[in-house]
């Protein structure tokens, strides 16, 4: 992991990922440390963020190492037609390590063959998440005790849903049977079912989220993602057809888990908040160790 850049959760192997789950519960249990003192993690968010941005800016600080960056490129030199070329090169001259969010699919890889510092993917486009998916993964481990052979249900966007297209990925290395729910029009893309396929793994798809939920492990919800949107009209048609709600957690698993990487805007009902099955809030706090675990394992100093 020494130096390299984080694009695709493909980057890492089976092993290099218990590897940062392994350090994540380290740092778990001693948050602040004095790690990162003298150097400078740079965060270019070209979209919004709460928790990505925040999250590593918390990591960052609690280790004693200092951020850079900006939150809106239009307060950068992008807005007066700079290139992310230049933008990547310059910002390497000024950093240890770049975290960049961009709408654009295969802009973290880009960026990551211009820049002479590593280059940590906090999402591009519908493509890829794969800090999150670390957390994630994390979250199911805490939870489950266990990441082997569990039941996984994901629900919502599964076609703009980057989160879930890293998760699918990372979870692969585990062995889990798939239980996908969404609208017809928001069905996870044929190339995840493909790698499924190649690999031997289990998948069923429904448009119910109550067809599936009694066998789940782990019921991960996802935003339907209107920024991913053309046309209006698609994401009103789509935006309500899985919701979870309170009294739908009757008769299921006693083990299981609700996750979602938020934003959440309407897709679980805030009765659910009550229930010790919701686990999403704790799931966006385990950010900051797995992020602790990614940026300390990149610059070599764990
Ligand atoms: N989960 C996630 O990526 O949240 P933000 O968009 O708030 O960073």
């Amino acid at each position: 992991m020494k130096n390299r850049s984080l694009v695709s959760i493909t980057d890492y192997s089976r092993d290099e990922i218990l590897k940062i789950l392994s350090l994540a519960a380290e740092f778990e249990s001693k948050p602040s440390q004095n790690l990162l003192s003298g150097k400078v993690v740079a965060t270019l968010f070209f979209e919004p963020s709460t928790r990505t941005r925040l999250s590593f800016e918390s990591a960052v600080n609690r280790l004693g190492g200092s951020v850079i960056g900006f939150t809106d490129s239009s307060s950068s030199s992008v807005s007066k037609g700079e290139s992310l070329k230049d933008t990547i090169k310059t910002v390497s001259n000024y950093s240890d390590l770049i975290v960049m969010r961009h709408p654009l699919e295969g802009s973290a890889k880009y960026a990551s063959e211009v820049a002479s510092v590593p280059v940590v993917n906090a999402g591009d486009g519908a493509n890829q998440h794969p800090t999150q998916t670390l957390l994630d993964l994390y979250s199911i481990q805490k939870t489950q005790k266990n990441i082997e052979k569990l039941n996984i249900c994901l629900v919502g966007d599964l076609k703009y849903g980057r989160t879930v297209h890293s998760l699918l990925m990372a979870l692969s290395y585990f062995k889990p049977v798939f239980y996908f729910v969404s609208h017809s029009s928001l069905q996870i893309p044929n190339e995840y079912k493909i790698f499924l396929r190649e690999h031997s793994i289990e998948f069923y798809e429904s448009a119910e989220l109550r067809e599936f939920l009694s066998v789940a492990d782990i019921a991960y919800i996802t935003r339907v993602q209107r920024e991913r949107f053309s046309e209006p009209m698609e994401y009103e048609k789509t935006k309500n057809a899985c919701i979870l709600r309170g009294e739908m957690l009757e008769n299921t698993k006693s083990n299981l888990k609700i996750l979602h990487p938020l934003p959440r805007v309407n897709e679980i009902t805030t009765d659910v908040d009550n229930s010790e099955k919701a686990y999403y809030f704790t799931q966006a706090l385990n950010g900051v160790f797995v992020r602790q675990a990614i940026i300390t394992s990149i610059l070599g100093l764990v």
